[in-house]
């Protein structure tokens, strides 16, 4: 809880007494911005805060790569500060990891970016988030977000004073959005519509049929598009034989897309703080512009890590890929497992009183243990449940 957080609530306290017709006094001034005390905690805190009081559960856990970093990229990361790289950057990025990405990008989806006009190295995708929505969106502009979505999205959408409309997926079409759900949110104010495939967290993809159809609404419509693809190498089964559909690629778009990504979770880089976003020449400035003023330029040394990641780490990725992939798909079974495990475990093992177990009749009475679980374990494999499809990231949804 942050120190002034006692202050907020007498602040709504401060807001009543102020009438219409007299601006509030200083001393009646919230001291919290309105956008401060609008936007919702972190979900995943709260989560934390409700996994914390359970034992015996498998995290999910968020997006975090129980790897290390690749060894090229720790090794780059040491040599820079051995060599005293501990100044600033270029505020958009060191020139090589411009041109590194520009080639990657080129090389796996064949798009092609300007590194010097249309390419900018962030901390992370999060910062890169919060440069576009500030370049994008005035106060009272619409954006469309699919959900369930990675949890930053929303909030920062309103920190940039945006109004977040959010489109819902279902399991029925494999979370995958659908264009007419798209299109029967639009309104007037719609500006922006944000994607994120592969989904954190329902490890929903995209795929080219559909993002086709997208792009039609978009261009229809005037939109820009957000297109998180950070989980872009992180995908299983037939997603993984298709390949990644980068979002820009899909004709019309690349003029009209702000394409973020970053080194988080491909590489195991999360603590790095490393990622990119790039835009056409004409958003860019404006992303440039809020980037400069945030944070100046990305971690020196990170960026040193990131052309190891992207030179030298590419068997690293695939190795980390491989290993999630059998963990996905012993998931099912596992999951099963445990669950069969706890439920017979916390079974109620008390002697029934009663003639017959009222959750087991058949039971015999006196004697056998009820096959129904206790209502404390009933609560906890409930809250369990609430866990697992919170945190699916990393996973297909589509295969299970
Ligand atoms: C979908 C998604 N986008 C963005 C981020 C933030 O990534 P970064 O570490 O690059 O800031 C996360 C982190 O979990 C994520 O899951």
């Amino acid at each position: 809880m942050p120190p002034d957080a006692p202050a907020a609530a007498s602040d709504d306290d401060r807001t009543e007494t102020a009438t219409a017709s007299e601006p509030p006094t200083p001393r009646e001034r919230p001291r919290l911005s309105k956008r401060a005390r609008d936007v919702p905690e972190s979900a995943i805190r709260r989560f934390f805060e409700i996994a914390a009081e359970m034992d015996d559960i498998i995290s999910l856990g968020i997006g975090e790569p129980d790897f290390v970093s690749p060894e090229p990229v720790i090794e780059a990361g040491v040599d820079a500060l051995r060599d005293g790289e501990t100044s600033y950057t270029a505020n958009a990025g060191r020139p090589d990891l411009r041109e590194g990405i520009a080639a990657d990008l080129q090389r796996r989806h064949g798009l092609h970016y300007d590194p010097d006009r249309e390419v900018l190295i962030t901390v992370g995708v999060s910062e890169a988030m919060q440069c576009t929505m500030l370049a994008l969106l005035d106060p009272g502009d619409e954006i469309l977000i699919p959900e369930p979505c990675f949890v930053s999205y929303g909030p920062l959408a309103q920190l940039a004073g945006a109004e977040v409309t959010y489109v819902p997926t279902s399991a029925e079409h494999h979370f995958e959005v659908t264009p007419e759900a798209i299109r029967e949110r639009i309104t007037p104010r719609s500006k922006v519509l944000f994607l994120s495939y592969p989904s954190n967290p329902t490890g929903a993809v995209l795929r080219r049929e559909t993002l086709n159809e997208i792009a039609k609404i978009v261009i229809e419509n005037d939109l820009l598009v957000i297109s998180d693809e950070i989980y872009d190498r992180l995908t299983y089964g037939r997603a993984h034989e298709t390949g990644h559909v980068s979002v820009p690629t899909a004709p019309g778009l690349r003029e009209r897309t702000v394409l973020l990504n970053g080194f988080s979770k491909n590489y195991a880089m999360t603590g790095w703080r490393i990622g990119y976003a790039c835009a056409p020449e004409s958003l860019f400035g404006g992303l440039y512009k809020a980037h400069q003023y945030i944070v100046m330029s990305a971690p020196t040394i990170a960026q040193f890590g990131a052309v190891a990641a992207l030179t030298e780490s590419q068997d690293a990725v695939e190795e980390m890929r491989r290993a999630y992939d059998e963990r996905r798909t012993a998931f099912p079974t596992f999951a099963r497992r445990a669950f069969r495990r706890k439920s017979s475990r916390n079974a109620c093992s008390k002697k029934s009183t009663s003639p017959a177990c009222p959750a087991t009749p058949s039971a015999p009475a006196g004697r056998a243990s009820c096959a129904a679980p206790t209502p404390r374990a009933a609560r906890r494999s409930k809250r369990r449940c609430v866990a697992f499809r919170g945190l699916w990231s990393g996973l297909e949804v589509r295969s299970l």
